[in-house]
């Protein structure tokens, strides 16, 4: 299905105002899409404008501007940031692309014209990350650098050289050689960072490219490591290359380390290509890693010259885009939800739609100004879409729909003439609680509109002793969302420290809850009381304050009454802590409500201060040994080995040396690590064989 988005042009609107429309539009959004981060268009509609402006321009020639979007590729340079700019060796070039499988055969037709030879085509999967330009001298990796304005970049190495499949070193390469590929974030580690960002309040990444940039452009390396990019690379460029073909070069570079995908073919025909499209537009629903689609390559090297480019493209390459796939469904109701910080998110609740083999009837509209963005009200037809995203999401309102509302809506004088009320169609956002009625504050610089009865508001109430309880926070098991509703509707848990009140008879009395749960959860709250202080810091969930944020408040002021004698520039002092944490730290200890929970808190007995600990393992089986942990683990994370390393005596090092006792590795260990330990002679053992040795210690 396509859509036709310029149906609804006006028809008074010159070709010419349209162009400079245009012009405006996708220049604003390359800005929103490449420095900020924060797409404001999606990439279908974004191409079917560049498509509608570039038609304009060829009408008319005498409208050409060297400035205009389509006469230079987008740009992420980020002037402030601190990051080197580098003049590209050779330009970074972006692709032509197209949506239709004609125009691949067209290409495909065109090439085999102007070689007079049927060429071999390399099919590659089109990785939705952002592109990277890796350089290599006499092996070692010199810099690393984003695609900036195609002609000069950022150096970001620093931060590339935390992707563990990006080797810092290679053997028997050339002595100058870059290599090109794409930066992405592996749908798991998005949404893990998604789901750690909610709980801090902070934005939600739309989707792992613009996570991966965001990532790229931190100033903190180590920030950088704990998000787990990881890099495919697709292009070798250099004087001296291994191969006269592009599929020779690639696998040269997977020979030296470097991770190619496995997905790469070499085809023979159009009927190939045409095949491995569709196999791909399915399959890569499996991949760990966002794609949007397939590039296509003109193999050999001499060809590739004989093609040559255009201004902006190479005509040896094109790149076919899998469709998102959209829906077209009515909104049939908007509801808000107000989570436990107070926030107010509109939720859209739609017709059931199916979408990618799932049933969608709900989206987030996220706040206030992507609702106005959206021109959204009950009763729309709206486009929803799952492209580069899991979360469904709205992308636009139907504006045929919207038009034949409006016309309705002006002739009947807000007259209701179906079940959908049509008198408003920016529609407004509530200025009170849905919950409690309370009048809704907007903070300052932030879309988000609060809901402020933090003290009598259910939502907020409930979610916040959800969040004490949750794992990560005090980690009290049995007492989750449904018995936290039981026991507030019978007036039994109005705020966290009521958890420490709670009695065997209050828990048992709960429908469904039999006395051996009840004790379970009795024994989970006094288990609660040994959390470290950090995590209670944590549980006490306020705003800004995340598991990172606390566990350095923790160290910085080892006791709750040291933090709450902390003034603003003092928390200031701690790194990752800005003026608005500090200011909500500060907030947060000049209510009296809060104080007397704390004050309760700490009579139950809960650790509100650091406890400087002995360590003692639990056993010395790997007394005096050094332990490199590599690559990625089945059972455990790689955090959790390094804890049980710690615990058995052990000693974890980061890089491996003739002093390293045994490599425990996973899958994906680093290239280098495992040459250096063959030439060592270092062992290497499984994580089972690691397990099996620690159990040996227990017996
Ligand atoms: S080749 C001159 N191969 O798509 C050709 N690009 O729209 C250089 N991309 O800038 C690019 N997967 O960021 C190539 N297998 C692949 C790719 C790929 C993703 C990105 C790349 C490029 C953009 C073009």
């Amino acid at each position: 299905m396509q859509l036709d988005l310029f149906a609804d042009i006006e028809p008074t609107l010159s070709e010419k105002d349209e162009l400079i429309a245009l012009r405006k539009e996708l220049a604003e959004s390359n800005y929103k899409y490449y420095v900020l981060n924060a797409p404001t268009l999606s990439d279908y509609d974004f191409d079917q404008k560049m498509r509608r402006l570039q038609d304009l321009e060829a009408k008319h020639p005498e409208l050409f501007d060297s400035s205009s979007p389509t006469q230079h590729v987008g740009s992420d340079l980020h002037k402030q940031n601190g990051f080197k700019q580098v003049r590209h060796q050779y330009p970074m070039l972006s692709l032509a692309n197209t949506y239709s499988r004609e125009e691949v055969e067209a290409w495909y037709k065109r090439a085999v014209q102007a070689l007079g030879t049927q060429p071999e085509i390399v099919c590659e999967l089109k990785y939705d990350g952002l592109s990277i330009a890796l350089w290599y001298e006499q092996g070692e990796l010199t810099h690393a650098v984003t695609r900036g304005d195609g002609q000069v970049g950022d150096d970001v190495l620093a931060n590339v050289k935390t992707i563990r499949t990006i080797p810092w070193h290679v053997d028997n390469a050339p002595a100058h050689f870059e290599i090109r590929g794409e930066i992405l974030l592996p749908w798991g580690n998005f949404e893990r960072l998604n789901k750690e960002r909610e709980a801090q309040e902070e934005p939600l990444f739309a989707n792992p490219r613009n996570a991966a940039s965001g990532t790229l452009k931190l100033q903190d390396a180590r920030i950088v490591a704990a998000r787990g990019l990881d890099a495919y690379l697709y292009y070798l460029l250099g004087e001296d290359l291994p191969t006269d073909t592009h599929f020779g070069n690639l696998t040269a570079a997977r020979d030296w380390g470097f991770k190619v995908s496995e997905a790469v073919r070499v085809c023979h025909s159009i009927e190939e290509v045409m095949a491995y499209i569709a196999y791909w537009d399915t399959e890569r629903k499996n991949l760990p890693v966002a794609t949007d689609g397939v590039v296509l390559k003109i193999n050999s090297l001499a060809e590739q010259e004989q093609l040559g480019y255009t201004a902006k493209t190479p005509r040896w390459a094109i790149a076919y885009k899998f469709q998102a796939e959209r829906q077209l469904t009515r909104l049939h109701k908007i509801t808000y939800q107000v989570g436990r910080t107070g926030v107010v998110t509109p939720v859209a609740n739609l017709d059931p739609v199916q979408l990618s083999g799932t049933t969608v009837s709900r989206a987030t509209l996220h706040n206030a100004d992507f609702m106005e963005q959206l021109g959204i009200y009950e009763g729309a037809m709206v486009w929803v879409e799952k492209g580069g995203e899991i979360i469904p999401k709205i992308v636009a309102v139907d504006e045929g729909q919207r038009i034949k509302d409006e016309g309705r809506r002006t002739k009947d004088k807000g007259q209701q003439e179906d079940n959908y009320p049509l008198s408003i169609i920016h529609y407004p956002f509530p200025s009170s609680c849905p919950e409690c009625g309370t009048t809704l504050v907007r903070d300052p610089e932030q879309a988000a509109w609060r809901c402020p009865n933090e003290g009598s508001c259910a939502p907020q109430i409930k979610g916040k002793i959800e969040h004490f309880v949750a794992r990560k926070a005090m980690n009290i098991d049995g007492l989750g969302e449904e018995i936290i509703n039981l026991l507030y509707n019978q007036d039994l848990l109005h705020n966290i420290a009521d958890i420490y009140t709670l009695t065997l008879q209050d828990i048992a009395s709960q429908e469904r809850l039999g006395e051996k749960s009840a004790q379970n959860i009795l024994a989970g709250i006094a288990a609660s009381k040994q959390v470290p202080f950090a995590r209670v810091l944590f549980a006490l969930g306020i705003r800004y304050v995340g598991e990172t944020t606390a566990k350095k408040l923790a160290k910085a002021f080892p006791s709750i009454d040291a933090l709450m004698a902390a003034c603003k520039e003092e928390l200031m002092t701690v790194e990752d802590v800005g003026e608005q944490v500090a200011e909500s730290v500060r907030a947060y200890f000049a209510n009296e409500d809060n104080l007397q929970i704390i004050e309760r808190l700490r009579t139950a007995g809960l650790r509100l201060e650091e406890k400087i600990e002995q360590y003692t393992p639990h056993s010395t089986i790997l007394q005096g040994q050094s332990i490199v942990i590599s690559g990625s683990f089945a059972n455990h994370s790689r955090d959790e080995l390094k804890q049980m390393v710690e615990d058995n005596g052990g000693k974890n090092v980061g890089s491996v040396s003739a002093k390293t006792s045994f490599i425990l590795a996973g899958d994906n260990m680093g290239p280098q690590k495992l040459e250096k330990a063959q030439k060592l002679g270092i062992k290497i053992i499984s994580e089972e064989e690691f397990m099996e040795m620690l159990s040996e210690s227990h017996r």
